[in-house]
């Protein structure tokens, strides 16, 4: 993906300094605004179709409970018991039945946090089951992708995504359907990710299958917003999708106007969800921060389930293609990530066609007000 028009660069447009990668107490500061202070990617409705369907993330160190209750609304709660604190459920994904249960001594929750069961507390003075529900965490959907917010949400998450919802309407991603995940360790810090996702300078030398299919100066951004960076790239003549081959096993999107039909939409939306928008399928990776040097990344293929349903069906070509590019991203950056810590390692000079990277450079590393009100680079 590529700027263009690009904005200008200053004389400071020069990559972060080492600390911003290798620092915790950074990387504390980072994890409290970013992913405890707004709304984070968690996974998908598909995920939790059932009613007591559930599925656990970890965010920070947290574990969460993103569960469908009973009446078919979607609930997260912190993965902590009222009574003395116990971890409630260590199962990745599956199904409640009704209740949640504490394997200590049986404190028991309805799927709304609520507890309905706390064995031998009769004798307890002023002991109410209604003054201990579960730790309510934040919980908005938009589009198919469910976004939890661990400080409850004091914003919308229509806030943040700004005018991002009505750009991709035409995707209907709602209606799509998880059918690949790879789950992938890296030894990176998170934003070397976003920042290697947000520019193609790279392609020709780490993707030449990318390369072959869409050419690295074809992409156009949108204006930069505090919350999201990207744009279109454009597929080469006669390539119908990223894949193997370049060709699509499935009919495209039907929401998508004929000028979408031979483009890749690329959206870095803060702090951890990457959009990869082909004509007729959604990647998409979430970001999980393990330390400073270490970020998990789950990425997911989805396809429209019409397609899914025709018995000729075969993802493997698009999920094969994004699995070798997601490992040459990968091991670019561990490398990135391991000259950084270098004693001699000095910030670098950023090229014109960088420029999304050194906003999003100074959109973390400038005070949130000035982030929020998104006078971040354009000052
Ligand atoms: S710690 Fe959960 S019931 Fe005791
Ligand atoms: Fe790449």
């Amino acid at each position: 993906m590529q700027a263009n028009p690009r904005l200008p660069l200053g004389d400071d447009a020069r990559t972060l300094p080492a600390g911003y990668y290798t620092d915790r107490d950074i990387y504390r500061a980072e994890m409290d605004r970013f992913f405890r202070r707004s709304w984070v990617c968690a996974g998908r409705q598909d995920q939790v179709r059932g009613r007591g369907d559930y599925f656990l993330r970890e965010v920070d160190e947290e574990s969460i409970i993103i569960v469908r209750d009973l009446e078919g609304s979607v609930q997260a709660f912190y993965n902590v018991c009222r009574h003395r604190g116990t971890r409630l459920c260590s199962t990745p994904d599956g199904t409640f039945r009704s209740m949640i249960s504490c394997p200590y001594h049986a404190w028991t929750y309805d799927l709304k946090g609520r507890l309905v069961g706390a064995p031998h507390m009769d004798g307890t003075p002023r002991f109410c089951k209604d003054d201990y529900p579960l730790y309510p965490v934040g919980v908005s959907t938009w589009d198919g992708h469910i976004f939890i917010n661990l400080d409850g949400g004091r914003s919308p998450l229509e806030a943040q995504l700004a005018d991002l919802p009505a750009k991709l309407r035409p995707w209907k991603m709602e209606e799509l359907r998880l059918v690949e995940r790879v789950v992938y360790d890296v030894k990176a810090n998170w934003k070397l990710i976003i920042q290697n996702y947000s520019e193609c300078l790279h392609c020709p030398i780490i993707h030449p299958a990318l390369q072959g299919l869409s050419h690295y100066l074809s992409g156009v951004s949108d204006a930069p917003h505090p919350s999201y960076l990207g744009g279109p790239s454009d597929l080469r003549a006669g390539v119908e999708t990223l894949s193997m081959d370049g060709k699509r096993r499935s009919d495209v999107l039907s929401g998508l106007p004929p000028e979408d039909w031979a483009k890749v939409y690329y959206y870095s939306i803060l702090p951890n969800l990457l959009l990869s928008l082909h004509p007729d399928y959604m990647l998409s990776h979430t970001l999980w921060p393990r330390s400073p040097d270490r970020t998990e990344v789950i990425c997911e293929w989805h396809f429209h389930p019409d397609a899914v349903a025709n018995p000729g069906f075969d993802p493997r070509g698009a999920v094969e293609f994004w699995d070798m590019t997601n490992r040459q991203d990968w091991q670019i950056t561990e490398l990135s990530q391991l000259g950084l810590k270098s004693r001699v390692y000095t910030p670098g000079p950023y090229s014109d066609r960088e420029d999304l990277l050194h906003y999003f450079d100074r959109m973390v590393s400038q005070d949130e007000d000035a982030a929020s009100s998104g006078r971040g680079a354009r000052e």
